[in-house]
This record gives C-alpha cells, sequence and structure tokens, in this order.
C-alpha cells in the first residue's frame, strides 16, 4: 500500500515535469545544432555515459546464414523508428539492432559487421560522422531516422529528433528511392522511384541491379534534382555518400553464396528497400565487404561537389571536399560543420565529443590523408 502510494506520488510529479517542461526529451535525440539554453535545460536531465571504444573485426568473416532463427522479422510497431537507410531499417527489422531503432555507435559496428560483414574500417568511419552529426553525444545513443509520433512544440522540435534523417548533415539528395527535403518526405521509400530503380535495374541490367545500372540510376537522381531542386546540393560528406550509397546494395545485399558478384535480383532489392527484410535464408557476403566499385560508379557520370543556385544552375563548389580531395572533406567536416553544431561545448559534452572525434579520426586507417583536426583547441 505504501509503495502503491509512493508510486502514484512519484507518477504525478513525473507527469507535474513533463507538463510544465513540455515532453520529455528523448535520450536518443540530436543534440547538433542546440542553443546554449536548449543545452543547459536538457542536458542535465540526460543519463551520461562514457562512450566505450569500437570493436575490431569480428573473428570469422565469411559467408553465414543471417536470416536465422534468432533473427525473425517482424514488422516495426507504431513507435519503432525507421529511416533513409535500407541497411540499417533492415537490421532493426530483424533484431540485430534493437526494434525500436535506437542504438549506440558500437551496437551498430557490430550489427552492420554480424549481419552484413561490413567491412571493420567502413562501419566504423559511417557510424562516427552520422552519431557526431545526428547522435546525442551525452547518451552514447543515435536513432536511425525519424520518429512520426511528433514530440511536442517547445524543443524537442520534429528536425531535433529526427537522428539520421536530419536534412543535410548525413542524409542528402538525389537519393536512389528516397525523395529531396526540399519536396518533402525526405526517409521513406518513395513508391515512383522505386519503380524507377526497377526500370533502370530492367533498363541497364537485364532484370538486375549491377554496376551498370548503379552509374546510370546514379546520375539520373542526380540530373532530377538538378532540374527540379533549387536547394539541391551534393557537397563534402554528401559528395562521397552519394556515390557510396549507390554501389553499397552491389556488394552487401547480394547473397553471399553467389557466383555473380555485384548482381542484386530485383526481388531481393524489393525486399531490402521495400520490406525492410532479408531475402528468405539470405548468407551475408563472403567476405569483408562495403562499396567496392563506387570508383566505377564516379566516373562514369563525374558530377563534381557543388550546388544548385535556382532550378538548373549547378554550381561546383568544393568548399567541403568530396570525393577529390578527402583530407579537405574530413577537415571541413571536423572543423565547419560539426564546430557549427557544436560551437562551445562544454563538461560532458565537449568530453564525449572529443572521445567521438577521436573515433572517427581512427577510423580514417593506419595512413589518414591530414593529421587530426581539434575543432575547439587540442584540450
Ligand atoms: C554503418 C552504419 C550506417 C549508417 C550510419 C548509415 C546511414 C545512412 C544514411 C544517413 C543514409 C541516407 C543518405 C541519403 O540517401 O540521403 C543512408 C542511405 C543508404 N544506406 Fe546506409 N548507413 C549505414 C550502413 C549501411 C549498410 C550496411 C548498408 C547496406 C547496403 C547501407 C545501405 C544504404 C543505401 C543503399 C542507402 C541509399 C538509399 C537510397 O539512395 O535510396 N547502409 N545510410
Ligand atoms: C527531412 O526529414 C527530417 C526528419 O524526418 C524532417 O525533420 C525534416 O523536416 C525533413 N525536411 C524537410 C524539408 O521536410
Ligand atoms: C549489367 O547488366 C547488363 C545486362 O546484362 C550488361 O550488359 C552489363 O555489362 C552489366 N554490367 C556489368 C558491370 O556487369
Ligand atoms: C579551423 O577553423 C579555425 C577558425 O576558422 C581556424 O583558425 C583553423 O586554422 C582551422 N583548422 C584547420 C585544421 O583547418
Amino acid at each position: 500500500m505504501v509503495q502503491l502510494l509512493q508510486h502514484l506520488i512519484l507518477s504525478i510529479a513525473v507527469f507535474l515535469f513533463e507538463a510544465s517542461h513540455g515532453t520529455a526529451f528523448p535520450a536518443y535525440g540530436s543534440l547538433g545544432g542546440l542553443s546554449e539554453r536548449q543545452l543547459e535545460e536538457i542536458v542535465p536531465n540526460l543519463r551520461p555515459r562514457v562512450p566505450p571504444p569500437p570493436p575490431g573485426p569480428p573473428a570469422f568473416t565469411g559467408a553465414k546464414l543471417v536470416d536465422d532463427a534468432a533473427h525473425p522479422w517482424r514488422a516495426a510497431r507504431k513507435n519503432d523508428i525507421r529511416g533513409p537507410c535500407p541497411g540499417l531499417n533492415t537490421l532493426a527489422s530483424h533484431g540485430y539492432l534493437p526494434r525500436d531503432g535506437v542504438a549506440s555507435p558500437v551496437q551498430i559496428i557490430e550489427a552492420v559487421q554480424e549481419a552484413f560483414n561490413m567491412e571493420n574500417f567502413a562501419a566504423r568511419f559511417t557510424t562516427y560522422a552520422a552519431h557526431l552529426v545526428d547522435g546525442n553525444p551525452i547518451t552514447d545513443l543515435i536513432s536511425i531516422g525519424e520518429k512520426t509520433r511528433k514530440t511536442g512544440p517547445d524543443p524537442p522540435s520534429p528536425a531535433i529528433v529526427g537522428g539520421i534523417s536530419n536534412h543535410g548533415t548525413f542524409e542528402g539528395d538525389a537519393s536512389m528511392t528516397r525523395g529531396d527535403a526540399f519536396f518533402g518526405d525526405n526517409h521513406s521509400l518513395n513508391e515512383p522511384l522505386f519503380e524507377q530503380f526497377k526500370d533502370f535495374s530492367n533498363r541497364y541490367g537485364d532484370g538486375f541491379y549491377n554496376l551498370t545500372v548503379a552509374a546510370e540510376l546514379r546520375h539520373q537522381r542526380i540530373l532530377q534534382s538538378m532540374a527540379t531542386n533549387p536547394e539541391f546540393s551534393i557537397m563534402g560528406l554528401r559528395h562521397i555518400t552519394v556515390f557510396a550509397e549507390a554501389a553499397f546494395p552491389l556488394n552487401i545485399f547480394v547473397d553471399g553464396r553467389t557466383d555473380k558478384p555485384q548482381h542484386l535480383p530485383l526481388a531481393d532489392a524489393e525486399n531490402f528497400f521495400k520490406d525492410m527484410r532479408f531475402p528468405r535464408g539470405f548468407f551475408r557476403a563472403s567476405a569483408p565487404v562495403s562499396s567496392e566499385g563506387v570508383e566505377s560508379v564516379f566516373t562514369a557520370h563525374p558530377v563534381p561537389a557543388g550546388r544548385n543556385v535556382g532550378v538548373n544552375n549547378f554550381v561546383p563548389d568544393n568548399r567541403l571536399g568530396g570525393i577529390f580531395d578527402f583530407c579537405l572533406f574530413y577537415t571541413q567536416f571536423i572543423n565547419t560543420t560539426i564546430r557549427g553544431l557544436y560551437p562551445n561545448p562544454t563538461g560532458v559534452l565537449r568530453r564525449n565529443l572529443d572521445i567521438n572525434l577521436k573515433f572517427m579520426f581512427e577510423s580514417l586507417g593506419p595512413t589518414p590523408p591530414c593529421p587530426q583536426v581539434f575543432p575547439w583547441g587540442e584540450n
């Protein structure tokens, strides 16, 4: 009885707190771009965690059944988060990632290695780049997309809880199967665009998504955005991911038992992109993979980094680097993008950002293209 009363009083207190403060800020909400006032309000209510170091490559990196009994597919429930990445969506729907779509960087790296045989440096680079711009460095959590349920008018705004769907950070324009943020929804599968994906696979790949299809479809989507989106931009990180993501499905969505590498059957593509599901009985790749083939996707139609200044007016702009200049990309990503999101971090926020910046730098490999950049000085 006493316990029940205590519980009741606690519930009322929590209710009153939330009513007077707007809805509680979610533990996975991105902190990038918040004002100092917002940070002062939000950060003390978050449970801090020291980010643990990323895992190395797993001991066994051969093909194996990953659509197994321990990882049954389940449709996303009402409050589960899904987003712009067909790879991560699939892993959440099979329980390789938490099914609610909220994970730590270490969980993401472990999941993409275990279920997709993603190469260790690529997994670390992609994950820490995303976490630094779209994650919550205090709680060490990131969401794989947008929560459809609104979370209240005061902070958090929907953009703040957008996770990797946040436009202009990691998510960007000219995606193969998602619309540009300028036109609204930038994270859900877009039916007409998926029809175009199939049409190109039929026209250039005889019913398969292969390297030729990847190069042509990649270019087609860039041309479409140039012609219609006045705010179209492929600069910095996006100039790299826009080509890498066209190559990912060739290596990562192709069954590891195949005798035809980089040859993805349309039915399998449909499983991943539409249903967020492995093809039945799927085996992961037979060796660690990531964006192999990206050079030929790029060289088939080498579009420089740049942006539209009004429709049909693409202006090359290399200020944030890109495929041509990885060192410039890295330097600007840290010194301009991340410092822009976090101009003056202090306390635990600063400590955890520094830890994640180090993890990202180390993901560049044993011979990094340039020295580590410290956006707020070295200590
Ligand atoms: C390692 C952690 C990963 C993170 C943080 C991540 C994040 C993202 C993000 C933010 C996007 C949206 C970019 C955009 O198109 O605007 C994206 C797209 C994409 N991701 Fe991932 N991803 C990861 C791993 C993977 C894996 C393992 C695959 C497996 C194939 C994958 C396949 C794709 C593809 C194909 C797209 C492009 C979708 C399209 O153009 O329609 N990703 N990813
Ligand atoms: C892009 O997606 C994010 C997250 O879902 C959303 O907050 C944002 O409003 C979208 N951008 C536009 C221009 O609609
Ligand atoms: C893709 O498939 C088409 C049709 O079979 C073929 O002509 C083309 O050479 C293939 N591309 C590659 C890179 O294998
Ligand atoms: C980072 O930006 C600051 C301020 O603009 C500048 O002083 C510094 O030289 C930059 N660091 C690098 C490595 O570019």
